[in-house]
């Protein structure tokens, strides 16, 4: 088995000892907690965390050695929703939404979701392949490991059939860990205008049985917003996909607070993402469930809207965590450090409860916490090695730098 040991690591970052019991999800007060060790070793044996420990107790190694003087290890950054399947782009939109128009208003006119479903739906299974493939290792490069991709911009059985096949060879042949979600009710399509019901029938009786019995989904997610499906039209939907063994991941939250987060968590959705707009209530809702609150400010940084309020939500005692949501509309960015400066200087989380968000609180967002978002013994070894830097804070401080020297998934060098 092949092996490569990491040395003279100037700070080993987000360990799990193993002499306590592994965090599987950080919450309230213990986000602040990013557990280190400065001046250590790490090794990687095969494609799994071996060992680590400070530099006085360091092995002797026969395979590959690293020095990493000066360097930084994380673990790999754990991306739990995004949409990086889409076919084209949308700058237009950006440039209508600079002329005065709002994403709501230009998604009443047909455009947004509508207007990439029109694109995809005219693009080969190979071309939006290739254009996929392309986001997904430029995300690798900004150093994610692990990954959730969701359909969604097909809405017709046949388009979104092609959209979780493009998925399901990304899964195959990429070397990050794919998780992939059925969005089928991600917007109405506009024949469906005046039969809202139709629609609804068309996802759960005719797409959720041909992509269950292909085995193309883990997860269900709906758009619970005034633009698109209803609190009690979300439900439906998340307990058909439970008939299916698919759990629930839901849009919620993003413009308008219309129960969303009730309708999830009543039926043991995985997380609710978005939440831009948040209430008391809502919080005291989430406080008695297992539904991780994930938040994707790149969202309302490209649409110029308010922030999730992150702040009232970790204080509140609950765990977060953050995701680019790459997508041609609201965030044509997988850049998950800026996802992490953005938590900083607009939600105010500090950098280590950004950290803790974006690896093992994202992990657990895609039910991965048990072998990625940590340096834990036996966890898959998905880390990036630094290039020289001051510190833990100066990742999200110094915004649009890269970082990252060395890239290291299921113990391979990249
Ligand atoms: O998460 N809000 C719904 N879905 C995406 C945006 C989709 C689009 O505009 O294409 C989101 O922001
Ligand atoms: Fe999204």
């Amino acid at each position: 088995m092949s092996s490569i040991l990491i040395k003279n690591i100037k700070k080993l970052v987000q360990v799990e000892e193993p002499t306590t019991l592994p965090r599987l999800v950080v919450k309230g007060e213990a986000m602040r907690h990013l557990p280190s060790i400065d001046n250590s070793w790490l090794l990687i044996d095969g494609d799994k965390i071996g060992d680590f420990g400070k530099m006085e107790s360091c092995p002797d190694s026969a395979g590959t050695i690293i020095d990493a003087e000066g360097k930084m290890v994380f673990p790999s950054w754990c991306d739990s929703h995004t949409h990086l399947v889409f076919a084209g782009s949308r700058e237009g939109e950006f440039v209508d939404r600079i002329n005065g128009l709002s994403y709501e208003e230009i998604a009443m006119r047909g455009g947004g979701i509508l207007n990439s479903a029109r694109r995809l739906q005219n693009t080969p299974e190979e071309d939006l392949f290739e254009q996929s493939w392309k986001r997904l290792e430029e995300v690798k490069k900004f150093g994610t490991g692990a990954i959730e991709i969701k359909s969604g911009y097909g809405l017709t059985v046949e388009a979104e059939l092609k959209m979780l096949h493009v998925i399901r060879k990304l899964k195959e042949q990429s070397e990050l860990t794919i998780k992939a979600t059925f969005l089928g009710a991600h917007a109405l399509p506009q024949e469906y205008k005046n039969d809202r019901k139709a629609y609804i029938k068309l996802v759960v009786k005719e797409m959720l049985p041909r992509i269950a019995d292909e085995g193309l989904a883990d997860y269900i997610d709906v758009f619970c917003e005034k633009v698109a499906f209803s609190p009690e039209e979300t439900e439906l939907i998340i307990q058909s996909g439970q008939k299916y063994g698919l759990k629930a991941k839901i849009h919620t939250n993003q413009f308008n607070c219309m129960g969303g987060i009730q309708a999830s968590v009543r039926n043991g959705a995985i997380s609710v993402d978005h939440l831009e707009v948040v209430n008391d209530e809502e919080i005291d809702c989430l406080l008695d469930a297992q539904t991780m609150p994930t938040l994707l400010p790149s969202a309302p940084f490209f649409l110029n809207d308010h922030y999730p309020p992150a702040r009232k939500i970790i204080d509140a005692g609950l765990p977060v965590a953050l995701a680019t949501d790459y997508n041609p509309g609201s965030t044509p960015s997988g850049k998950m450090p800026f996802v992490i400066s953005l938590a900083c200087v607009k939600m105010k989380m500090t950098p280590e409860e950004a950290i803790n968000a974006a690896t093992i609180n994202g992990a657990a967002a895609m039910e991965l916490q048990n072998t990625h978002g940590s340096i834990t013994q036996g966890k898959l070894a998905n880390v990036f090695i630094t290039k020289p830097i001051p510190s833990i804070a100066y990742i999200p401080y110094s915004f649009g730098s890269d970082h990252i020297e060395t890239i290291i998934l299921n113990g391979q060098i990249k």
